[in-house]
C-alpha cells in the first residue's frame, strides 16, 4: 500500500532526514585513512541519539549496526568492523534515522584521501544519476520513469545498474511501497502522486551488474571485484515536483 503524507507528516519525515544529513556531514570530516569503520558507526550512533532520535538500521531484520559502510567492491550493507579505511578507497555510508515515528534515509559515497580518476568518475556519475532519477519524481510520472532515467544515464557512461536492490517508499516505516528500481522502461506500473515520499538510491557498478552476498548474510559485493558506488536521497513528491528532504549543509551528494 502506497501512503500519501500530509504536510505535517512530510515535515516530520524531513526532520528525521535532516538528522541523517547532518550525520553524514559530520562523518564526511572523519573519513580518512586510519579511521576504523566501528569508530564511524559509534560516532554516528552517539550523534543520532544525542538528538533524541534512533538509528533506524540497528535491529532492522537483525542488522547489528547504525550505519552500513561499504568499501570499494562492496555495493551496500557492509557491516562496520574494526577494519580501517585506507588511502585510495571509496566508501559508501548509508544512514537511517527514526524520530517521533518517522524515518529518514540517505547515503553518500566518499573518497578516502587521494583516489584514482576512475573511482572519482564512478562516484560522480552515480551521484548525477541520482539527480536524473529525482528529476522524474513528479506527480503524474510513473515510478519506472525514475529507474529509466537512472539506467539510461549510467549505461551511457559505460557503467551498470545493480538489479537486486531497489529504492522504496518511506515514512512511518523505513521500507514502504512502492519499490523504486534503478532500471526499467518508461511509463510502467505505479504512478507517482503528490504526498508520496520515496527514497531513490542508485547502486552503480564500474564493471558488470552482477552481485553476491557475503557469508555474513548482509554485505553485497560485485562479482567482478570492481568498485561500486551508492547515493541516496529521500524525496517528497510535491505539486511542483520533487523536494529533497535529506540535503546536507554544504554541496554534498
Ligand atoms: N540501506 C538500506 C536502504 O537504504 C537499508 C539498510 S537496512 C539494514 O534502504 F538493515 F541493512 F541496515
Ligand atoms: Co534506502
Amino acid at each position: 500500500m502506497v501512503r500519501i503524507r500530509s504536510q505535517r507528516e512530510i515535515a516530520l519525515i524531513e526532520a528525521s532526514n535532516k538528522i541523517v544529513a547532518r550525520t553524514l556531514d559530520m562523518l564526511e570530516d572523519q573519513v580518512k585513512p586510519g579511521v576504523s569503520l566501528l569508530e564511524l558507526d559509534q560516532l554516528a550512533e552517539d550523534f543520532i541519539r544525542a538528538q533524541g532520535a534512533h538509528p533506524a538500521f540497528k535491529g532492522y531484520m537483525g542488522y547489528p549496526s547504525s550505519l552500513c559502510i561499504s568499501v570499494d567492491d562492496e555495493v551496500v550493507h557492509g557491516i562496520p568492523s574494526d577494519r580501517m579505511l585506507a588511502e585510495g578507497q571509496i566508501v559508501g555510508i548509508d544512514c537511517g534515522v527514526e524520530k517521533d515515528g518517522y524515518f529518514g534515509d540517505s547515503a553518500r559515497t566518499f573518497a578516502v584521501g587521494e583516489v584514482d580518476p576512475e573511482k572519482m568518475r564512478l562516484m560522480n556519475i552515480t551521484r548525477e544519476s541520482l539527480y536524473k532519477g529525482i528529476e522524474q519524481a513528479r506527480p503524474g510520472n510513473y515510478v519506472s520513469d525514475i529507474g529509466h532515467a537512472v539506467q539510461s544515464y549510467v549505461e551511457a557512461h559505460g557503467y551498470s545498474v545493480v538489479r537486486e536492490l531497489v529504492g522504496h517508499g518511506i515514512g512511518t516505516e523505513l521500507h514502504e511501497d512502492p519499490q523504486v528500481p534503478n532500471y526499467g522502461v518508461p511509463k510502467q506500473g505505479y504512478r507517482l502522486r503528490e504526498g508520496m515520499c520515496i527514497a531513490i538510491e542508485p547502486m552503480i557498478n564500474a564493471g558488470k551488474k552482477d552481485v553476491y552476498t557475503a557469508g555474513d548474510g548482509w554485505t553485497v559485493l560485485t562479482k567482478d571485484g570492481r568498485p561500486s558506488a551508492h547515493f541516496e536521497h529521500t524525496v517528497a513528491i510535491e505539486t511542483n515536483g520533487p523536494r529533497i528532504l535529506s540535503n546536507g549543509a554544504a554541496n554534498h551528494g
